[in-house]
């Protein structure tokens, strides 16, 4: 699984892993978690589409255990150069594991999720992992409210003339 979307995507979404349909597929996000992802983005005017979907690592774990700090450092070269070809105007991690990787190794989720913030050359935000929200529905009303502030970020950050 290496990732898909557009190429001048403004905003990068990175998951942790592929799960098993995704390593089957070679396509990230396309699961049950997938799914309510997709429909949560459509919920806020997002298609998936005009998104960049990736992982951190790009093969799946044993038994869907998180991956190890080492496979993370295997693989992070891809994404840093994924990262500079699409160039994104915001990076938003899914999860914990994407969001103490990318943001801060600190980052508390439950306590700093839909937060805005600068890093080196790019806006960060986490949300909820969606297979975190498949398993805690009483959670999707606060993503869906992160997901209002990546909307209002997209749009007035959109290029003057975008559609
Ligand atoms: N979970 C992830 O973190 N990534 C995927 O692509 C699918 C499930």
């Amino acid at each position: 699984m290496f990732g898909e979307g557009r190429r001048d995507a403004e905003a990068m979404l990175v998951g942790e892993g592929p799960g098993e349909t995704e390593d089957n597929t070679g396509r990230p996000f396309v699961g049950r978690a997938g799914k309510l992802l997709d429909s949560m983005l459509a919920s806020v005017g997002i298609e998936r589409g005009e998104v960049y979907i990736t992982n951190i690592v790009k093969c799946r774990p044993p038994r869907n255990r998180d991956p190890d700090f080492f496979e993370q450092n295997n693989c992070l070269p891809w994404l840093r150069e994924q990262t500079r070809l699409i160039s994104p105007k915001i990076i938003v991690c899914l999860g914990r594991v994407a969001a103490m990787r990318l943001i801060r190794s600190d980052f508390h989720i439950s306590a700093e999720h839909g937060r805005i913030e600068r890093k080196g050359a790019f806006n960060m935000m986490a949300i909820y992992h969606p297979s975190y929200l498949l398993r805690s529905p009483q959670m999707r009303p606060e993503t869906f409210a992160d997901l209002k502030v990546l909307e209002r970020f997209l749009n007035e950050n959109r290029p003057a003339g975008a559609g």
